[in-house]
């Protein structure tokens, strides 16, 4: 008993002294890691490649003031926080996004364990983030030992296009001579238990990879897309947890994709005709040596199943000829034919530097009914791209055919003549084995609509699924408002994203075009960055733009490049992305990077320019309601548009020189635009709503002028009763430029029309995507009598960013939302708008709401930023936070007063600001 009251006394006094010695913890946390945009890639090719990460936090005014990074060759060296390829030391800096790794040289195939820990704004640290890791790929030509191969059979199979029952309008320019696809096997031995497996794996056309029976990985139509005669893809797979020790099989199947396929309307092998697989599987052995199993002619090879696999035309498949286990040991492929072994091919291999597309969701028909008899339409509610999956359930040798359209035409048959020379169908040939399900994998399409005919008995509800398919990119943004109509038109617009973010940005899912057009990715890339992380997309997508530049220093108008000819405002992409890059992702490799091409492509301009104005041809503004924009204002003003932003690179590149050369350009094609292009009374040649948006959104004119070109647009569209006549160039511009030059309202109004041409008017004609022309459809007229008429197309859909950024009013004041502004212009009648953002430095929402003369919003900050509050009232003591006079607060910063607004700076940290809505 005596000793008791000294024994607690000690223990407590232990435990103070350690708890003093312990350091207090920051809550501020690193998470989300990325490396190169990516989580835990497995084959990195940058020799220093970018490290990147958010902050999560509670409270408010939360920075990060240094991070520690250590990254190490192993799990458990990192465990012991010891950094043996890296250890950054602790660096002062509040920066959290692309750092680069400057530890010790990284060679093929060595895998980095990486973690990071950050100091607050008290400079206490935080503890160590979780593990991520990322691999180096195979950097060196050297390190591939695989060969190309191949099975080139030359065996025609008799499916060539006809007139029906694909018909209905659809019409090619091209004959059509589909081949089966290849399968290729081979089975090998592993005597020793594995360790680690790793496969690299390419191919001229597209592959699905089998390993003992299962499909690897579930990514599709891998590679990717290319100039393959420039570079080749890769993808890296894990596949430790499926191979086994004793024997074991690899079986790919080779399809056409974009190598050999339709694309476009150039028909089928654009870039060759001979289909190729690479692979290579390198197998870590207990207690043995590394080995290396290749693609080789030890391989064999036949045809089975797939009669063909088309990205445009579709699949055909015959389950009657499925090798049976011909993926898994044990098959006799004694009568495979030996694959042929090529060294032709030299273009370099890289690792994909993107997310793949994948199945990213399933849908299910709203109704299913009887066309015809034996003839089943299913309508999936949502046009979208992907595929059918079919649950079948007949005879040995019965046909089931399913063609695809956007909409049915009056008599319920289906819309195909947009689809010009897709055919847009698949077939199944039963083996007769009870319930058969099946989707194809080689193809997509552009639909709402399955027609299926074949089935015996009604088709059901339950048998048939849509499959949604795209890159899978992560979704960033939410929008919605009091509006229906314009929660509808942003609904539409993310879909037609989901439905044309394939790989590369292509202008449309359904028809024979499916292509990387720039002018339409350049408009749109900002709403696009909103609605996803478009990062890692954009930077693949930018080495197919570059590798598509010519000689002469022209950009193409796709990328990658199909022959098509060039043209402003499409070929200035190559300088207006990487510009975006950098203004959302504060991210300057791309301009760097690509730094020579874009002043190559200035030089270009500049070459076929007479006193400054561009002589440079263009697509126009694309789909414009009979208001065609002079091709010379279209360029001048692209031209002025990219040496601006050609300026500004410079400057943040450090080129001083330059900067100022192109600094001096632009003023020359502005002072040229304004005495040549525009008249004495303010009139852009042409007099076109786009002419004279370009000439304010670009700064084409004096100051003292502007007020003129405001006036002709907004007379030009009071005297087209409120419409509006532009085409993709022109939309892009419109909402901001309306806003931004005092006619808030009638931005609002347009936005919020239901007559042609509007957004509203497809809406109210049942539009689930966004449209490719203003005049596609109407319940009234009909389809119009044109093949160019795409119902998803995202182009006009650019009005997205202005939901974000003035609707709701999440911007950046800077590159890469450091420094946030939130500024929303409520209008329109909207009564309340909230969008939510999750930035390159994590998440922003901004939420208001009007209720009589009260205005509400909620805003969240994320650590480590700070944000500039817009808030509509000028009378100070209206304005609170959670009910506190912000006047009487230290926590805000009072900035300045516009004309009514109230600006305020704050920290990051969740807040509810309210205020008398507009008093002054
Ligand atoms: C595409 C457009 C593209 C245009 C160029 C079309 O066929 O679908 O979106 O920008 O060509 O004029």
């Amino acid at each position: 008993m005596r000793f008791r009251f000294p024994v607690l006394a000690l223990l407590i006094f232990i435990a103070v002294v350690f708890s003093r010695c312990e350091s207090p913890v920051s809550d501020l946390h690193p998470t989300n890691l990325r490396c190169e945009y990516l989580e835990d890639p497995i084959a990195i090719n940058e020799a220093a490649p970018r490290l990147g990460w958010e902050l999560e936090a509670s409270g408010r005014n939360r920075a990060q003031t240094a991070y520690q990074v250590l990254v190490a060759s192993t799990a458990e060296l990192l465990a012991k926080d010891l950094g043996d390829l890296w250890n950054s030391g602790k660096v002062t800096s509040d920066e959290t996004v692309n750092l680069s790794y400057r530890g010790g040289e990284l060679t093929s195939r060595v895998s980095c364990f990486w973690k990071v820990r950050v100091w607050d704004q008290n400079n206490v640290s935080s503890d160590w983030s979780s593990v991520a890791q990322w691999s180096m790929g195979l950097l060196d030509s050297t390190d591939w030992q695989a060969k190309w191969i191949g099975y080139d059979a030359a065996l025609y199979d008799t499916i060539a296009f006809g007139p029906q029952p694909w018909g209905n309008g659809i019409t090619r320019k091209t004959e059509y001579r589909p081949l089966p696809c290849p399968y290729l096997r081979k089975e090998f031995k592993l005597n020793e238990n594995i360790e680690s497996a790793k496969v690299y794996i390419t191919a001229l056309g597209i592959y699905e990879l089998h390993i003992n029976g299962e499909r690897v990985g579930k990514d599709y139509f891998t590679p990717g897309w290319t100039d393959y005669n420039k570079r080749i893809y890769y993808n890296a797979y894990d596949i430790s947890s499926l191979l086994r020790q004793g024997e074991n099989t690899i079986a790919v199947i080779l399809a056409d994709g974009w190598y050999a396929g339709n694309i476009a309307d150039r028909g089928q092998h654009y870039y060759g005709k001979h289909l190729r697989l690479k692979a290579q599987l390198e197998i870590q052995r207990e207690g043995n040596e590394p080995i290396v199993l290749i693609t080789d002619g030890s391989w064999k090879a036949a045809f089975g199943a797939l009669r063909e696999a088309d990205m445009q035309a579709g699949e055909t498949y015959d389950a009657r000829l499925e090798p049976i286990g011909w993926r898994n040991i044990g098959f006799d492929d004694s009568q495979w034919s030996d694959v042929v072994e090529s060294d032709s091919i030299t273009a370099p291999l890289e690792a994909y530097p993107s997310k793949t597309v994948q199945k990213i969701e399933e849908i299910k028909p709203i109704a299913v009914y009887e066309t015809r008899p034996g003839v089943y339409v299913a309508d999936m509610g949502q046009n979208f791209a992907g595929w059918a999956n079919i649950s079948i359930n007949e005879k040995r040798g019965d046909t089931i055919t399913l063609r695809f359209a956007e909409k049915l035409e009056a008599d319920s048959s289906l819309y195909t003549r947009n689809l010009r020379g897709a055919r847009a169908s698949d077939t199944y040939v039963s083996k007769g084995d009870g319930v058969e399900v099946w989707e194809p994998r080689f193809t997509y399409h552009g639909f709402q609509y399955v027609e299926i005919s074949g089935f015996s008995k009604p088709l059901s509800e339950e048998d048939i699924t849509g499959i949604v398919v795209h890159s899978n990119l992560e979704r960033t943004g939410s929008f919605s408002s009091s509006s229906e109509l314009i929660n509808e038109i942003y609904k539409n617009i993310f879909w037609s994203q989901r439905s044309n973010y394939f790989d590369v940005p292509t202008d449309c899912p359904q028809r024979d075009e499916r292509a990387g057009w720039m002018g339409d990715a350049q408009v749109f890339m900002r709403t696009a960055s909103y609605n996803m992380d478009v990062a890692s997309f954009y930077k693949k997508w930018l080495v197919d733009v570059s590798d598509a530049q010519k000689d002469d220093g022209r950009f193409t108008s796709v990328a990658p490049n199909m022959g098509v000819r060039y043209g402003t405002a499409w070929g200035d992409a190559g300088v207006i992305c990487p510009w975006l890059f950098h203004d959302i992702y504060n991210d300057t490799n791309a301009m760097s990077k690509y730094y020579h091409g874009m002043s190559r492509w200035l030089q270009f301009l500049e070459d076929n320019s007479e006193n400054n104005l561009s002589s440079v041809i263009t697509f126009g503004d694309w789909q414009n309601v009979n208001s065609e924009t002079p091709t010379e204002v279209i360029s001048t003003a692209y031209f002025k548009r990219s040496t601006e932003l050609m300026a500004k690179m410079a400057g943040v590149l450090g080129r001083e020189t330059d900067a100022k050369k192109y600094n001096t350009l632009s003023d020359k094609i502005r002072e040229s635009f304004s005495e040549k292009l525009v008249n004495d009374s303010g009139h852009v040649q042409g007099r076109t709503q786009t002419g004279y948006l370009m000439a304010l959104a670009f700064d084409l004119v004096p100051d003292s002028v502007r007020p003129i070109l405001v006036d002709h647009l907004i007379s030009d569209i009071a005297k087209r009763d409120t419409a509006i006549s532009t085409g993709i160039l022109g939309t892009h511009l419109l909402l901001p430029t309306l806003a931004e030059n005092g006619h808030l309202d009638l931005a609002y109004k347009l936005l919020l029309k239901t007559d042609f041409p509007s957004w509203g008017h497809h809406v109210e004609n049942g539009a689930t995507t966004i449209w490719e022309r203003w005049d596609g459809y109407s319940d009234e007229k009909g389809f119009i009598e044109e093949d160019i008429n795409s119902l998803n197309h995202y182009a006009y859909g650019s009005i997205g960013e202005w939901m974000y950024s003035t609707i709701a009013g999440i911007q950046s004041d800077g590159p890469g939302f450091k420094h946030i502004v939130i500024h929303p212009k409520p209008g329109g009648g909207l009564t309340q708008a909230e969008a939510t953002y999750k930035s390159i430095r994590g998440s922003i929402r901004s939420s208001w709401k009007l209720n009589e003369d009260t205005f509400s919003l909620d805003v969240n900050i994320p650590p480590n930023t700070t944000a500039l509050i817009y808030m509509p009232s000028t009378v100070m003591h209206t304005i609170k936070e959670s009910g506190q006079m912000i006047s009487t607060s230290k926590e805000f910063e009072f900035k300045r007063f516009d004309s009514t607004t109230t600006v305020i700076k704050v920290g990051s940290g969740n807040y509810r600001f309210t205020s008398d809505f507009g008093a002054r």
